[in-house]
């Protein structure tokens, strides 16, 4: 198996994948409410990529190996949730933070990325988790370009996020994308500079670092696809999807709603 480069071509389809899954955040932000379920943000997600933009929700009924298929359109993530959150008649409150993780399908291709959302206010903690998570991920899209190593985003998001005392959690990483929702390489958000592999232009992964308050261990809950913390510490992750240049990198799940990139 191998990394595929896209062709100019496939690139165009994956800026035009990668622009609707942002804009699908864009869109949802306002209903992120207290006193709204995650499974009515499902149901406004799902309708909006399928009736207005054209696009199939990937992670409905995705089911790679050892996974009963997924029951949703989108995850929803809160709290102490890590990833893969199922979107439930739980209603959050105010408080809350909340990943919403959006893939869509346009022409076979995938974007993938998710946000952070405040339900209400929330306390400085959780604002300063989701902030320097943010910030964490920008670290490691800042390290891509041509002959780059992969060991050298791991290695940046883990030496900011520690140093601030939080962990990074290892079982998920970021993943090669395109006619595929998980293609190779894997992309960890801890590792050493300098190793793995050689960053080529063409290339196309996302960049997706789950950063805990407190531990690092997490564990499955009985849906066969939540992930919480450990410690119940709270978690948060940020998405995108990155293209990588000959001088560096393009962010192609960019939309007119994505927060200002950090100085
Ligand atoms: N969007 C997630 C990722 O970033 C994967 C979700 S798989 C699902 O890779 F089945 F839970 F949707
Ligand atoms: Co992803
Ligand atoms: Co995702």
């Amino acid at each position: 198996m191998s990394i595929s480069i896209k062709t100019p071509e496939e690139i165009e389809k994956m800026r035009i994948a990668g622009r609707l899954a942002g804009e699908v955040l864009d869109y949802i932000a306002p209903f992120v409410q207290p006193g709204v379920t995650t499974e009515a943000l499902d149901k406004l997600c799902h309708d909006y990529m399928v009736d207005v933009q054209g696009c199939i929700p990937a992670p409905l009924n995705y089911a790679p190996g050892g996974h009963t298929p997924y029951p949703k359109s989108i995850c929803t993530s809160i709290n102490h949730q890590v990833c893969h959150g199922v979107p439930s008649e739980k209603k959050l409150k105010s408080g809350d933070i909340v990943n919403l993780d959006i893939t869509t399908i346009k022409d076979g291709f995938h974007g993938d990325t998710s946000r952070m959302y405040y339900v209400g206010e929330p306390s400085i903690q959780a604002k300063r988790l989701c902030e320097k998570t943010y910030e964490a991920m920008w670290v490691g899209i800042r390290q891509v370009r041509a002959g780059a190593h992969l060991g050298d985003i791991g290695h940046a998001i883990q030496t900011f996020a520690e140093g601030l005392g939080y962990s990074v959690v290892r079982e998920f990483c970021g993943h090669g994308i395109g006619l595929k929702f998980h293609e190779e390489p894997q992309v960890l958000h801890y590792g050493k500079a300098g190793t793995g592999v050689k960053l080529e232009a063409g290339m196309i992964f996302t960049i997706e670092p789950m950063i805990n308050a407190g531990k690092k261990d997490i564990k499955q809950l009985g849906d066969g696809w939540s992930i919480v913390t450990k410690d119940h510490s709270l978690s948060a992750q940020w998405e995108h999807t990155i293209l990588v240049t000959e001088t560096g990198f393009e962010v192609l799940t960019l939309s007119a709603g994505s927060p200002a990139t950090p100085a």
